[in-house]
């Protein structure tokens, strides 16, 4: 009996983790590999005629960066004028899906040295 139950637990759990799999996998865009989210078409229209959005999904910025990288672009690159609300959407979007990591990094270690 307690087999029967480990056994059911070990599947259930093996369910969850391919659902958790396949939903990871479901909120990129198969096409671009951008992350699904809100102002994704957005991006997807304005952001990869000229570039693949590998140059987008490989960086990770803050918003002040990405706005930088935006004006570099339409100074030096061709890049058109984007409206206002057409920006903060992108912005929005870039700062949401590719800020930088800083989350996942340890506090730094208190470390003191013996004199
Ligand atoms: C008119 C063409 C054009 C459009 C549209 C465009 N880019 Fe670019 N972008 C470029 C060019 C050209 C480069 C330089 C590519 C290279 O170095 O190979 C570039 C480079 C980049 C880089 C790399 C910058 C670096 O420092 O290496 C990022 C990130 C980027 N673009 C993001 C975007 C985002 C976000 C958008 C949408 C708002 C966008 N691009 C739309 C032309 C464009």
């Amino acid at each position: 009996m307690k087999k029967l139950i480990l056994l059911t637990a070990l599947c259930a759990l093996l369910v969850s983790v391919a659902a958790a799999v396949v939903t990871a996998a479901a909120k990129n865009d198969k096409q671009t590999g951008l992350a699904i989210d809100k102002g994704f078409e957005t991006v997807k229209m304005h952001c990869t005629p000229c570039h693949s959005a590998k140059l987008i999904t490989q960086n990770r910025m803050d918003r002040q960066k990405w706005l930088e990288t935006i004006r570099w672009m339409q100074e030096t690159q061709g890049l058109w004028q984007l409206p206002p609300k057409t920006e903060k959407e992108i912005l929005d979007y870039l700062e949401k899906n590719y800020a930088p990591l800083k989350r996942f990094r340890r506090a730094p270690l208190d470390t003191k040295w013996e004199e």
